[in-house]
């Protein structure tokens, strides 16, 4: 019964508004997909894997129709918007494993300007949250590129905790480079429940 409701619960993504003190996390609309899509600024050295953005709006509805069909097998993908309605990057929750009850964070802010000012910690706290008392999750994993202190700092102030490392995993501009791994188990998450972000 509780897993019928944790997946009836996740097919509700449209209704979910999640608020904390400086964003709110909601579903991404079409025109939403195709402004982040533009808006996208790299940072230098690439922080991710390579994220093919920015180069047609048809690659932006491309972007938004795999969303829609994802969020269908198991991916739970919101934007994440300041208080007063700007959107300014996006979060998601992918390869939600409803038998072992497990599934992987990714955040991207997309302006080089509004990256450090707390979106991206504040956002994955409130995905934790969803994650853990919502959908009754009971790990959440990340995967960062060794030098993204500041994706490795939004996960350690979140809890996470390192559990590995594949070695020059990733290949990036000639050059190759480790993949950090990261995981917080619910009972980790229960420390921070009542903490602010
Ligand atoms: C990584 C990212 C999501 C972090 O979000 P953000 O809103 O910029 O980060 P926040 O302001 O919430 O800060 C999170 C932590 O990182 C630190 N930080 C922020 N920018 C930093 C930087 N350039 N270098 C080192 N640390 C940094 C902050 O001090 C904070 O640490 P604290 O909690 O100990 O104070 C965002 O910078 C981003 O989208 N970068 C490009 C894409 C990317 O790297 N995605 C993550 C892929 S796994």
């Amino acid at each position: 019964m509780a897993l019928v409701w944790e997946q009836f619960a996740w097919r509700l993504a449209w209704m979910i508004e999640l608020r904390g003190s400086l964003v709110t996390l909601r579903v991404l609309e079409r025109d939403d997909c195709r402004q982040l899509w533009a808006a996208y600024e790299p940072a230098t050295p690439q922080p991710t894997e390579p994220l093919h953005v920015g180069l047609s709006v048809e690659g932006a509805d491309t972007w938004f129709a795999e969303m829609q069909a994802d969020q269908e097998k198991g991916r739970l993908h919101l934007g994440i918007f300041t208080l007063d309605g700007r959107l300014v990057g996006d979060i998601q929750l992918s390869s939600i494993d409803w038998h072992n009850r497990t599934a992987e964070l990714g955040v991207g802010i997309a302006l080089a300007s509004d990256r450090g000012h707390g979106y991206g910690r504040e956002a994955t706290r409130l995905l934790l949250g969803y994650a853990f008392d919502h959908l009754d999750l009971a790990r959440v994993g990340a995967s960062v590129l060794e030098y993204n202190n500041a994706a490795v700092r939004g996960l350690e102030h979140n809890g996470f905790v390192a559990e590995g490392r594949d070695r020059a995993a990733v290949f990036i501009d000639g050059q190759r480079h480790d993949r950090l791994r990261f995981g917080l188990l619910r009972q980790e998450y229960g420390a921070l429940r009542d903490t602010p972000a």
